[in-house]
């Protein structure tokens, strides 16, 4: 038998997918608010190796250590005037008042965060933000978070599944009763059957050919949620990172301009001045990344070799000095060194924009419970942090509010999880139909006969999606993306996979995973394309201004393989009317 199958379903009160920031945080609060829960974690790599490590620039918090007037209104007000208005704003409110405890709550636990010289948490600016609010562990900010968050996952007893793949969510009849997950080790399938479920999957960067994501930030349960029936929401908001090391595509951290970095074109001019004089380098994200891509298409890019007319900018450090950048940004420093062999002590390096961050996700309410529509909830299904959309980001998110999205609404979603699965028994779940079919499934992928391998159709997407999707977007080249992402999915069965073995098979995970980035990238650009207007990262050439008349509503899409479905649910306005967007 090629696959060993398990002898006994195993049974959770609680299995969460996805041992990142979101996930951890949420199994540890659960486990503080009732200790008999039984808890687990699956992740397809260790936990430690999740996306959340490479967060770079900070947390943001009102903890007011370096600027006494900050104030909760003022990041929430931030925070909505960033997402162009389209996040929803009691999501916003308790985002911004949480903020400050789960910070403390983190350094309790142990996190070494950066501090002032008189032992208090250290905050920076960052863009978008109109007061130092940004706390952080010099330039590896999710390292050090990630890493004691796990560390405490074990010191609660919680039990990691790692380097599982998890390849179907089992929902029946509007109910969530466990997933499938396969065993990268050995081939082995495995049904877990839990009173909640809990998606803490992450973002979907390799949708696109260059980003600043890892290799495992797939969609997968992005992909799950929909091929299960459920809607995503706000799939068109992709956000572009405007510093993207050139030509790797790796982080440049945000903190790099908190710290003081200009951003300069081939002329030597440090161009936000045209476009957020008010704010700089550190305007929002998607005003820097179109203004990058302004200067590049304008011929005042920079080549290689240095002369004018190429495709990147300059983030010059220069001034700031080297024992600022070796205490505040060592990692950006030894990013730029170690992969395109720049000094930033006394060099200029260079970067333009890279895919980083989906705005939009599975969605979710304030307790992480899962809609279904836009009224509807499903039952013992919850989410969180990146592959979740509570919303608090709408069409463009501010930097460092990411880390903290993940603590505040994981450790949200991990009290409601916890009081949520007291009365509820452990579903029923027909454990043979399951493994049956995904020992099927399986078995389809290594008994396809085309000729076409994996990199090639997976290269093919990115480019797709690169090339029409991207910072600047049109409905003649949104059309034909979609007709091309469509073609390229039917190409599916026809991958031929190399390797027909169980023991660590990683190219039946490339794909599965590319079935996940296949149905994200769908969704995405028929979102996109329903879309016409331009708001926050979604820019519409053909429809360049903000259209609150039409537009000012979320969108939910609901994905087939024939395909993919359009409806709308309200934006929460409860503090900030929405008003004209400048910086
Ligand atoms: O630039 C950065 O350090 C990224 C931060 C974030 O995405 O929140």
């Amino acid at each position: 038998m090629l696959f060993a199958v398990g002898e006994i379903m195993l049974d959770h009160d609680v299995i969460i997918i996805g041992g990142g920031l979101a996930g951890c945080r949420a199994a540890v609060e659960i486990a503080r608010t009732d200790p008999s829960l039984n808890v687990a974690v699956v992740a397809k790599t260790h936990p430690i190796r999740s996306h959340s490590v490479a967060a770079q620039g900070g947390i943001a918090a009102t903890l007011k250590n370096v600027d006494s007037t900050d104030t909760w209104e003022a990041h929430a007000f931030d925070t909505v005037k960033g997402s162009d208005y389209l996040a929803d704003q009691d999501a916003v409110a308790i985002l911004a008042q949480e903020a400050p405890d789960v910070v403390i709550d983190l350094e309790h636990m142990g996190v070494l965060f950066s501090r002032l010289p008189d032992g208090r948490i250290a905050q920076r600016a960052f863009g978008g933000h109109s007061h130092n609010r940004t706390c952080y562990a010099a330039d590896k900010t999710g390292h050090a978070i990630l890493h004691e968050l796990v560390n405490n996952l074990r010191r609660y007893g919680v039990q990691i599944y790692q380097e599982w793949y998890v390849m179907r969510l089992i929902l029946e009849e509007g109910e969530v009763k466990g997933v499938v997950m396969y065993h990268i080790l050995d081939g082995q399938i495995e049904i877990v059957r839990a009173k909640a479920v809990m998606f803490a999957t992450g973002g979907y960067g390799r949708v696109y050919n260059t980003t600043s994501n890892d290799f495992a930030s797939t969609g997968d349960g992005l992909a799950m949620t929909a091929m299960a029936g459920l809607p995503l929401q706000d799939m068109e908001f992709v956000q572009f990172h405007p510093t993207g090391l050139y030509p790797v595509g790796v982080l440049i951290s945000e903190a790099v301009r908190g710290e003081g970095a200009y951003l300069i074109n081939s002329q030597g001019d440090r161009f936000m001045a045209n476009y957020a004089p008010s704010r700089m380098e550190l305007a929002p994200r998607d005003i820097t990344s179109r203004a990058i891509t302004y200067e590049i298409r304008a011929g005042r890019g920079i080549n290689n070799d240095g002369s004018a007319g190429g495709s990147f900018v300059y983030l010059d450090l220069r001034h700031m000095g080297e024992e600022k950048i070796m205490s505040r940004v060592p990692f950006c420093w030894e990013e730029a060194h170690r992969l395109v062999g720049v000094d930033a002590v006394t060099q200029p390096i260079p970067v333009r924009p890279t895919i980083h961050y989906c705005m939009g996700g599975i969605p979710v309410n304030t307790d992480g419970r899962v809609r279904s529509s836009d009224s509807g909830l499903v039952e013992g299904f919850f989410a969180a942090g990146e592959s979740a959309c509570v919303s608090v980001h709408g069409a463009n998110r501010l930097g460092s509010n990411s880390l903290l999205e993940c603590v505040v609404y994981g450790k949200r979603t991990g009290a409601a999880i916890a009081h949520y699965v007291q009365n509820r028994k452990l579903p029923t779940v027909e454990e043979q139909r399951y493994i049956q079919e995904a020992k099927a499934e399986i078995q389809t992928l290594l008994d396809q006969s085309g000729e076409l391998r994996i990199h090639h159709l997976r290269q093919a997407f990115q480019d797709t999606m690169t090339q029409d999707c991207g910072v600047f977007r049109t409905e003649a080249v949104l059309q034909e993306g979609q007709e091309r992402l469509h073609n390229l999915q039917q190409q599916y069965s026809q991958i031929y996979l190399d390797d027909k073995g169980k023991d660590w098979n990683t190219e039946i995970i490339e794909a599965l995973e590319l079935r996940s980035l296949m149905v994200v990238g769908r969704m995405i650009i028929t979102s996109a394309l329903n879309r016409r207007e331009s708001r926050g990262a979604h820019f519409r050439e053909d429809y360049p201004d903000r259209d609150d008349g039409n537009f000012l509503k979320h969108t939910l899409t609901y994905y087939s393989p024939s395909g993919i479905d359009i409806q709308n649910r309200p934006v929460a306005i409860t503090m900030f009317e929405p008003q004209e967007r400048k910086y």
